[in-house]
Protein backbone atom coordinates (compact mmCIF):
# COMPACT_ATOMS: atom_id res chain seq x y z
CA UNK A 1 0.00 0.00 0.00
CA UNK A 2 1.65 3.12 -1.52
CA UNK A 3 -0.27 5.39 1.05
CA UNK A 4 -0.73 3.71 4.00
CA UNK A 5 -1.82 5.90 6.76
CA UNK A 6 -1.72 9.24 4.74
CA UNK A 7 -4.29 11.61 4.72
CA UNK A 8 -5.61 12.93 1.58
CA UNK A 9 -8.08 15.59 1.11
CA UNK A 10 -9.41 15.56 -2.90
CA UNK A 11 -11.43 18.84 -3.77
CA UNK A 12 -14.29 17.86 -6.31
CA UNK A 13 -13.85 14.12 -5.08
CA UNK A 14 -17.80 13.50 -6.25
CA UNK A 15 -17.45 12.88 -9.78
CA UNK A 16 -14.58 12.33 -12.56
CA UNK A 17 -11.05 12.61 -11.73
CA UNK A 18 -11.51 13.60 -7.58
CA UNK A 19 -13.55 10.16 -7.67
CA UNK A 20 -11.30 7.73 -9.38
CA UNK A 21 -8.07 9.53 -7.71
CA UNK A 22 -10.19 8.90 -4.32
CA UNK A 23 -10.93 5.31 -4.89
CA UNK A 24 -7.50 4.50 -5.65
CA UNK A 25 -6.05 6.27 -2.55
CA UNK A 26 -8.61 4.66 -0.66
CA UNK A 27 -7.49 1.13 -2.13
CA UNK A 28 -3.76 2.20 -1.20
CA UNK A 29 -4.45 3.00 2.29
CA UNK A 30 -5.00 6.73 2.72
CA UNK A 31 -7.56 8.46 4.61
CA UNK A 32 -9.27 10.00 2.05
CA UNK A 33 -11.48 12.99 2.49
CA UNK A 34 -13.54 14.60 -1.08
CA UNK A 35 -15.63 18.19 -1.06
CA UNK A 36 -18.04 19.36 -3.51
CA UNK A 37 -20.70 20.90 -3.49
CA UNK A 38 -23.74 18.82 -4.08
CA UNK A 39 -24.09 16.64 -0.65
CA UNK A 40 -26.09 13.94 -2.46
CA UNK A 41 -23.64 13.79 -5.18
CA UNK A 42 -20.93 12.97 -2.43
CA UNK A 43 -23.08 10.70 -0.45
CA UNK A 44 -23.46 8.62 -3.85
CA UNK A 45 -19.73 8.18 -4.07
CA UNK A 46 -18.89 7.58 -0.74
CA UNK A 47 -21.93 4.94 -0.85
CA UNK A 48 -20.45 3.30 -3.87
CA UNK A 49 -16.60 3.46 -2.46
CA UNK A 50 -18.45 1.83 0.59
CA UNK A 51 -20.02 -1.15 -1.66
CA UNK A 52 -16.70 -1.69 -3.09
CA UNK A 53 -15.28 -2.30 0.56
CA UNK A 54 -13.73 1.03 0.38
CA UNK A 55 -14.31 4.16 3.08
CA UNK A 56 -14.51 7.61 2.00
CA UNK A 57 -15.08 10.79 4.02
CA UNK A 58 -16.84 13.85 2.48
CA UNK A 59 -17.01 17.68 3.30
CA UNK A 60 -19.51 20.08 1.33
CA UNK A 61 -17.80 23.12 0.48
CA UNK A 62 -17.18 25.27 -2.26
CA UNK A 63 -13.49 25.84 -2.61
CA UNK A 64 -14.19 29.69 -4.16
CA UNK A 65 -15.16 30.01 0.08
CA UNK A 66 -12.86 30.83 2.13
CA UNK A 67 -14.72 30.58 5.07
CA UNK A 68 -15.47 27.27 4.21
CA UNK A 69 -12.25 25.83 2.98
CA UNK A 70 -11.41 27.05 6.56
CA UNK A 71 -14.04 25.01 8.60
CA UNK A 72 -13.05 22.14 5.48
CA UNK A 73 -9.40 22.12 6.75
CA UNK A 74 -9.81 22.56 10.32
CA UNK A 75 -12.52 19.72 10.64
CA UNK A 76 -9.74 17.71 8.63
CA UNK A 77 -7.75 18.10 11.71
CA UNK A 78 -10.22 17.76 14.37
CA UNK A 79 -10.42 14.70 13.54
CA UNK A 80 -7.25 13.10 11.81
CA UNK A 81 -4.82 15.16 13.35
CA UNK A 82 -2.93 16.33 9.57
CA UNK A 83 -3.36 16.74 6.15
CA UNK A 84 -0.61 14.97 4.26
CA UNK A 85 -2.04 14.92 0.63
CA UNK A 86 -3.94 17.59 -0.96
CA UNK A 87 -4.97 16.70 -4.41
CA UNK A 88 -7.09 20.52 -5.60
CA UNK A 89 -8.96 18.95 -8.11
CA UNK A 90 -12.14 21.05 -8.32
CA UNK A 91 -12.32 22.66 -11.72
CA UNK A 92 -15.50 23.99 -13.98
CA UNK A 93 -15.12 24.29 -17.62
CA UNK A 94 -17.05 26.88 -19.89
CA UNK A 95 -17.26 27.26 -23.82
CA UNK A 96 -16.54 31.10 -25.07
CA UNK A 97 -13.88 32.76 -27.18
CA UNK A 98 -12.51 35.11 -25.40
CA UNK A 99 -15.27 38.08 -26.77
CA UNK A 100 -18.35 36.25 -26.50
CA UNK A 101 -17.16 34.80 -22.33
CA UNK A 102 -19.72 36.68 -20.11
CA UNK A 103 -17.26 39.01 -17.40
CA UNK A 104 -19.82 36.70 -14.84
CA UNK A 105 -18.43 33.46 -16.34
CA UNK A 106 -14.88 34.73 -16.42
CA UNK A 107 -14.69 35.77 -13.00
CA UNK A 108 -16.45 32.21 -11.95
CA UNK A 109 -13.98 30.38 -13.63
CA UNK A 110 -10.84 31.77 -12.09
CA UNK A 111 -12.92 32.06 -8.97
CA UNK A 112 -13.50 28.20 -8.57
CA UNK A 113 -10.17 27.44 -10.64
CA UNK A 114 -7.33 29.54 -9.67
CA UNK A 115 -8.39 30.81 -6.31
CA UNK A 116 -9.82 27.73 -5.23
CA UNK A 117 -6.47 26.21 -5.57
CA UNK A 118 -5.09 28.97 -3.93
CA UNK A 119 -7.29 29.25 -0.86
CA UNK A 120 -7.42 25.35 -0.01
CA UNK A 121 -3.31 25.01 -0.04
CA UNK A 122 -3.23 28.31 1.69
CA UNK A 123 -5.16 27.00 4.67
CA UNK A 124 -3.28 23.44 4.07
CA UNK A 125 0.02 24.52 3.33
CA UNK A 126 0.72 25.55 7.55
CA UNK A 127 -0.24 22.38 8.93
CA UNK A 128 2.07 20.60 6.21
CA UNK A 129 4.61 22.95 7.57
CA UNK A 130 3.80 21.97 11.16
CA UNK A 131 4.81 18.61 10.14
CA UNK A 132 7.26 19.40 7.86
CA UNK A 133 5.63 17.05 5.14
CA UNK A 134 3.25 17.50 2.58
CA UNK A 135 2.20 16.43 -1.15
CA UNK A 136 0.15 18.56 -2.89
CA UNK A 137 -0.66 17.75 -6.84
CA UNK A 138 -2.85 20.63 -8.51
CA UNK A 139 -4.91 19.93 -11.72
CA UNK A 140 -4.16 22.20 -14.20
CA UNK A 141 -4.33 20.48 -17.58
CA UNK A 142 -3.15 20.20 -21.29
CA UNK A 143 -4.52 23.43 -21.44
CA UNK A 144 -2.40 24.55 -18.64
CA UNK A 145 0.23 24.42 -21.66
CA UNK A 146 -1.39 24.47 -24.90
CA UNK A 147 -4.37 27.00 -25.98
CA UNK A 148 -7.05 26.02 -27.86
CA UNK A 149 -9.80 28.55 -29.27
CA UNK A 150 -13.06 28.98 -27.71
CA UNK A 151 -12.21 28.18 -23.91
CA UNK A 152 -10.48 31.55 -23.37
CA UNK A 153 -11.47 31.78 -19.58
CA UNK A 154 -10.85 27.97 -18.86
CA UNK A 155 -7.66 28.18 -21.11
CA UNK A 156 -6.34 31.23 -18.83
CA UNK A 157 -7.36 29.84 -15.33
CA UNK A 158 -5.19 26.80 -16.26
CA UNK A 159 -1.90 28.60 -17.35
CA UNK A 160 -2.43 30.19 -14.05
CA UNK A 161 -2.94 27.27 -12.21
CA UNK A 162 0.46 25.97 -13.67
CA UNK A 163 2.02 29.36 -12.71
CA UNK A 164 0.99 28.70 -9.34
CA UNK A 165 2.54 25.55 -9.27
CA UNK A 166 5.61 26.51 -9.90
CA UNK A 167 5.64 29.28 -7.40
CA UNK A 168 4.36 27.06 -4.53
CA UNK A 169 6.83 24.33 -5.72
CA UNK A 170 9.71 26.89 -5.03
CA UNK A 171 8.93 28.43 -1.93
CA UNK A 172 8.48 25.24 0.14
CA UNK A 173 10.99 22.68 -1.62
CA UNK A 174 13.16 23.12 1.52
CA UNK A 175 10.63 22.40 3.96
CA UNK A 176 9.68 19.12 2.74
CA UNK A 177 6.32 20.07 0.73
CA UNK A 178 6.14 18.99 -2.85
CA UNK A 179 4.03 20.76 -5.50
CA UNK A 180 3.30 19.38 -8.55
CA UNK A 181 0.64 19.39 -11.21
CA UNK A 182 -1.04 17.19 -13.35
CA UNK A 183 -1.68 18.36 -17.56
CA UNK A 184 -4.49 15.79 -18.68
CA UNK A 185 -5.57 15.60 -22.07
CA UNK A 186 -9.10 15.13 -22.89
CA UNK A 187 -10.49 12.66 -20.45
CA UNK A 188 -13.86 10.57 -20.36
CA UNK A 189 -15.72 12.64 -17.34
CA UNK A 190 -18.78 14.60 -17.12
CA UNK A 191 -17.69 17.34 -17.11
CA UNK A 192 -16.27 16.52 -21.16
CA UNK A 193 -20.10 14.83 -21.72
CA UNK A 194 -21.05 18.14 -21.01
CA UNK A 195 -18.96 20.17 -22.82
CA UNK A 196 -19.87 17.35 -26.00
CA UNK A 197 -23.45 17.74 -25.17
CA UNK A 198 -23.40 21.32 -25.70
CA UNK A 199 -21.57 21.13 -29.41
CA UNK A 200 -24.07 21.14 -32.06
CA UNK A 201 -23.17 17.83 -33.45
CA UNK A 202 -21.66 15.95 -30.82
CA UNK A 203 -19.64 13.05 -32.68
CA UNK A 204 -17.59 15.74 -34.84
CA UNK A 205 -16.98 17.68 -31.68
CA UNK A 206 -16.01 13.92 -30.02
CA UNK A 207 -13.73 13.31 -33.32
CA UNK A 208 -12.31 16.90 -33.13
CA UNK A 209 -11.01 16.28 -29.66
CA UNK A 210 -9.37 13.29 -30.32
CA UNK A 211 -7.67 14.34 -33.33
CA UNK A 212 -5.79 16.28 -30.98
CA UNK A 213 -4.64 13.24 -29.16
CA UNK A 214 -1.34 11.29 -31.37
CA UNK A 215 -3.14 7.98 -29.75
CA UNK A 216 -6.39 9.29 -31.27
CA UNK A 217 -8.71 8.35 -27.70
CA UNK A 218 -9.73 9.90 -24.86
CA UNK A 219 -8.00 8.92 -21.16
CA UNK A 220 -9.55 7.07 -18.86
CA UNK A 221 -10.15 9.08 -14.88
CA UNK A 222 -8.44 5.90 -13.51
CA UNK A 223 -5.03 6.82 -16.17
CA UNK A 224 -5.07 9.88 -14.58
CA UNK A 225 -5.92 8.84 -10.48
CA UNK A 226 -2.46 6.46 -11.24
CA UNK A 227 -0.76 9.48 -12.26
CA UNK A 228 -1.31 11.28 -9.34
CA UNK A 229 -0.89 8.50 -7.36
CA UNK A 230 3.02 8.46 -8.77
CA UNK A 231 3.22 12.07 -7.88
CA UNK A 232 2.14 11.25 -4.23
CA UNK A 233 4.57 8.36 -4.23
CA UNK A 234 7.68 9.19 -1.67
CA UNK A 235 9.81 7.47 -3.70
CA UNK A 236 9.30 10.02 -6.04
CA UNK A 237 10.86 12.26 -3.56
CA UNK A 238 12.90 14.20 -5.60
CA UNK A 239 10.13 15.73 -7.80
CA UNK A 240 8.68 18.77 -7.13
CA UNK A 241 7.45 22.02 -9.52
CA UNK A 242 6.81 19.52 -12.65
CA UNK A 243 3.83 19.77 -15.08
CA UNK A 244 3.21 15.68 -15.70
CA UNK A 245 1.18 15.84 -19.09
CA UNK A 246 -0.70 12.33 -19.64
CA UNK A 247 -2.52 13.09 -22.57
CA UNK A 248 -2.46 10.75 -25.11
CA UNK A 249 0.97 12.62 -26.56
CA UNK A 250 -0.96 15.57 -27.22
CA UNK A 251 1.85 17.66 -25.28
CA UNK A 252 4.64 16.51 -27.67
CA UNK A 253 3.45 17.95 -30.98
N1 LIG B 1 -11.93 15.84 -17.91
C1 LIG B 1 -10.93 16.36 -18.60
O1 LIG B 1 -10.77 16.13 -19.80
C2 LIG B 1 -9.92 17.23 -17.91
C3 LIG B 1 -8.72 17.52 -18.59
C4 LIG B 1 -7.77 18.31 -17.98
C5 LIG B 1 -8.01 18.82 -16.72
N2 LIG B 1 -9.18 18.53 -16.08
C6 LIG B 1 -9.38 19.10 -14.75
O2 LIG B 1 -9.64 18.08 -13.84
C7 LIG B 1 -10.47 18.57 -12.79
C8 LIG B 1 -11.67 17.66 -12.63
O3 LIG B 1 -12.34 17.60 -13.87
P1 LIG B 1 -13.47 16.52 -14.19
O4 LIG B 1 -13.45 16.32 -15.64
O5 LIG B 1 -13.34 15.37 -13.27
O6 LIG B 1 -14.78 17.40 -13.83
P2 LIG B 1 -16.24 16.94 -13.40
O7 LIG B 1 -16.53 15.61 -13.96
O8 LIG B 1 -17.13 18.08 -13.78
O9 LIG B 1 -16.15 16.89 -11.81
C9 LIG B 1 -15.85 18.07 -11.14
C10 LIG B 1 -15.87 17.85 -9.66
O10 LIG B 1 -15.52 19.09 -9.03
C11 LIG B 1 -16.58 19.49 -8.16
N3 LIG B 1 -16.61 20.95 -8.14
C12 LIG B 1 -16.88 21.79 -9.15
N4 LIG B 1 -16.85 23.05 -8.74
C13 LIG B 1 -16.54 23.01 -7.42
C14 LIG B 1 -16.37 23.99 -6.41
N5 LIG B 1 -16.54 25.29 -6.67
N6 LIG B 1 -16.03 23.60 -5.17
C15 LIG B 1 -15.88 22.29 -4.87
N7 LIG B 1 -16.05 21.32 -5.77
C16 LIG B 1 -16.39 21.68 -7.04
C17 LIG B 1 -17.82 18.81 -8.73
O11 LIG B 1 -18.85 18.64 -7.75
P3 LIG B 1 -19.99 19.76 -7.54
O12 LIG B 1 -20.39 20.24 -8.91
O13 LIG B 1 -21.06 19.06 -6.79
O14 LIG B 1 -19.35 20.85 -6.75
C18 LIG B 1 -17.22 17.46 -9.12
O15 LIG B 1 -17.06 16.65 -7.99
C19 LIG B 1 -10.82 20.01 -13.17
O16 LIG B 1 -9.96 20.90 -12.52
C20 LIG B 1 -10.57 20.02 -14.65
O17 LIG B 1 -10.29 21.30 -15.13
C21 LIG B 1 -10.13 17.75 -16.64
Amino acid sequence: MKLKDKVALITGGSLGLGKAAAFLFAKEGAKVIITGRTESSLQKTVDEATQQGLELDYMVGDVSDEQRTIETVQHIIDKYGKIDILFNNAGVLFLGTTHETETEIWDKTFAINVKGTYLMSKHVIPHMLEKGYGCIVNNSSILGLKAVPGVAAYNATKGAVTQLTRSMALEYAQQGIRVNAICPGTIETPMVDNMLDAMPDRDAAEDFFKSFHPMGRFGTPEEIAHAVLFLCDDNVGFMTGTMLSVDGGWVAK
